[in-house]
């Protein structure tokens, strides 16, 4: 088989199964309305949780840094790319979330993929969320360890799988917050289990950070847990992007000498680190309370319309609420009777999802008014959901 016929038959395969992917470039994809050639939507589908892609403080201070510290960080930070921008933000995420410190990555595929890749070894065990992320599971994959996963949010199970020929290290891996289920995992019983069978927790918080907790430090301080290793991302309630790994010293200091995004890759720009502090500030602030509260409220109103009209929900509590539909060209067909109707909403199908759990991934956010939840509630009820 040649390379050209291996590409066609993938594609043909996907294709068959309702399952090819395509992108679609818009003018506007954050914040309330997603628009594109000229027409507008209820955007149903961004992970701005809190609208602060668009928020003012943010702009200003990528434009202030950009002034002061031009568009890129001109390397790694290894040689002449990290600045005191970049310093100031980790000791402030440090500082917010409790850790001694913290290492910025420039996304939050590259962060969890670096971490276990720098961590895990022949003889190891990564025992791993079944729902777990594709980049905590495909690096863990590709890792030289051995990788389980454990049933989902089932503590019992990680500890038997972590206590199973036990004799590397063992690392147990999970979401705050699932990022195609939105639900929450129980991290006081995943941290115990993990602390019986004498291994590490890595908790990737990319949906909780910023969104959930006092001040918006996320499902571990929600939860009161302080996992050994925490991977916050900037791509959702930050609404810019980027990532930070939460850790101890000698963990950050470890890194330092094997992360391999960390040292053969340009750091982020310095003008992003400043925007990130202003997000950062916003998120910590009576702002960012506000924010969240105004979220919360769309979420209930939310949960509770749809229930009343008969939807079938799954247990999120979060701004992910997914209405799981089965087949993959249900979901694409209901998605564009969806789009039809004004309201923008995505069908996510396997292998993002198991086979089988097709759904429409509705994302609520701070930027929505309580009419928008009502349109989307209405239409979905006319859609036969
Ligand atoms: C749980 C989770 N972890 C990591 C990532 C990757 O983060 P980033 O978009 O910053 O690469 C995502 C999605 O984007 C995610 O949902």
């Amino acid at each position: 088989m040649s390379w050209q016929q291996r590409i066609a038959a993938a594609l043909n395969e996907r294709q068959a199964a309702d399952a090819l992917r395509r992108r679609q470039a818009v003018e506007q994809g954050a914040g309330r309305w997603l628009s594109r050639d000229g027409e507008r939507w209820i955007n149903f589908s961004s992970n701005d949780y809190l609208g602060l892609s668009q928020h003012p403080e943010s702009i200003r201070a990528w434009q202030t840094g950009a002034s002061r510290y031009g568009v890129g960080s001109g390397g790694s930070g290894h040689v002449s790319g990290y600045t005191v921008a970049h310093q100031q933000l980790e000791e402030a995420l440090a500082d917010w979330l409790g850790y001694p410190r913290a290492l910025l990555f420039i996304s939050g595929f590259a962060a969890n993929q670096a971490l276990i890749a720098a961590l895990a070894a022949k003889g190891d065990k990564l025992v791993a969320d079944r729902l777990s992320h594709a980049s905590l599971l495909e690096a863990a994959s590709l890792s030289p360890a051995t990788l389980r996963r454990f049933s989902h949010n089932d503590a019992g199970h990680l500890q038997r799988l972590l206590e199973v020929d036990a004799d590397g290290l063992k690392l147990a891996i999970t979401e705050g917050i699932f990022s195609m289920d939105g639900d929450s995992a129980p991290l006081a019983a995943i941290h115990q289990a993990a602390r019986v069978a004498d291994a590490w927790l890595m908790v990737d918080d990319a949906h909780g950070i910023g969104v959930t907790g006092e001040q918006g430090r996320g499902s571990c301080h929600a939860q009161g847990v302080h996992p050994e290793l925490l991977v916050v991302t900037f791509g959702k309630a930050f609404g810019l992007s980027g990532a930070a790994v939460l850790c101890s010293e000698s963990v950050a200091d470890y890194l330092l000498q094997f992360a391999r995004h960390l040292i053969y890759s340009t750091a982020m720009p310095a003008a992003q680190a400043v925007a990130l502090q202003a997000a950062l500030a916003v998120i910590r602030s009576e702002e960012g309370e506000a924010r969240r509260a105004t979220l919360a409220g769309h979420i209930a109103a939310f949960r509770e319309g749809a229930q009343g009209a008969g939807m079938t929900l799954t247990d999120s509590r979060s701004a992910i609420q997914p209405l799981i539909v089965g087949e993959n060209a249900r979901a694409l067909e209901l998605a564009g009777r969806l789009r039809a109707k004004g309201c923008w909403v995505t069908a996510i199908r396997p292998p993002t999802v198991p086979a089988g759990t097709a759904r429409l991934r509705l994302t609520l956010t701070a930027t929505h008014q309580p009419e928008d939840i009502a349109r989307l509630l209405e239409v979905l009820h006319d859609a036969g959901q």
